[in-house]
């Protein structure tokens, strides 16, 4: 079964509610690839999730950044997985890089949130990736292997799961993965999934690059068999997201 392309922006604590206006305006104004040929998926802040739902174009869908890891309560400052699916938003970002350093997220935790969120309705962009330190160190593939488990042995179903192959050095610094390093990380996390849960799983789960991708090196990237969309953190606030949602063609 073919994997449809999947373009998501991660808009990071980024942007005013005129700047997020803007942003908005510029997707719905831009002339991009149908529905059954890519799927498009934006991810504001919380407080500009409502704002962002209800003017954004209807063939292109919204994310949170994250979700508490169970049901709602006495958790100050957090969002449930219960008021997403309240709200009508569909995606939720779980395991980013940032949260798993600076906030220290654990493997174990990045699942039982992504198990969570499934049983709740939410489909889930699960994040993983090596830091530099790991890379050099000739880790990366046990690093990928140990969070895609810990997401792995808590959840069945893989239908509403995308997995964002991120590797640490690539996030915000311009050094963007060559293709042929995204394409060997995404051709071992499917071998993984091959062997570790199913092929039906392998063959059918997205795994999707990020890390500097911008509307300059996308095409290549898109062009690697195993790279089956990306995540986009700063170029997603730009106009060139439209030719990174373009390169789906
Ligand atoms: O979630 C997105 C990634 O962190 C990539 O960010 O495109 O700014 O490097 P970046």
């Amino acid at each position: 079964m073919a994997r449809k392309f999947f373009v998501g922006g991660n808009w990071k604590c980024n942007g005013t509610a005129e700047e997020v206006k803007k942003i908005v305006g510029t997707l719905n104004d831009a002339q991009v690839p149908p529905q059954d040929v890519v799927e498009v998926v934006v991810s504001p802040p919380f407080v500009f999730l409502p704002l962002v739902k209800s003017t954004l174009r209807p063939d292109f869908h919204v994310a949170a950044q994250n979700c508490w890891v169970k049901k709602g309560g006495a958790f100050t400052g957090e969002v449930s997985a219960e008021m997403l699916v309240n709200l009508g938003i569909p995606w939720v970002i779980l395991g980013h890089s940032e949260r798993r350093q600076l906030l220290g997220e654990s493997n174990e935790f990045v699942g039982d949130k992504t198990a969570y969120a499934l049983s709740q309705g939410l489909k889930v962009i699960a994040c993983v990736g090596e830091t530099l330190e790991q890379r050099e160190a000739g880790a990366t593939l046990d690093v990928v292997a140990a969070q895609t488990k810990a997401i792995a042995e808590r959840i069945s179903n893989w239908a509403d799961v995308v997995i964002a192959y991120e590797p640490v050095w690539a996030i915000g610094t311009g050094k963007v993965a060559t293709p042929a390093q995204a394409q060997e990380v995404h051709f071992e996390l499917r071998k993984w999934l091959h062997a570790n849960t199913s092929p039906e799983v392998a063959a059918t789960t997205r795994i999707i690059y990020g890390g500097s991708v911008n509307g300059g090196n996308c095409k290549e990237l898109a062009a690697k068999p195993d790279v089956d969309g990306f995540l986009v953190g700063g170029a997603s606030l730009k106009p060139e997201f439209i030719d990174i949602i373009k390169s789906a063609e």
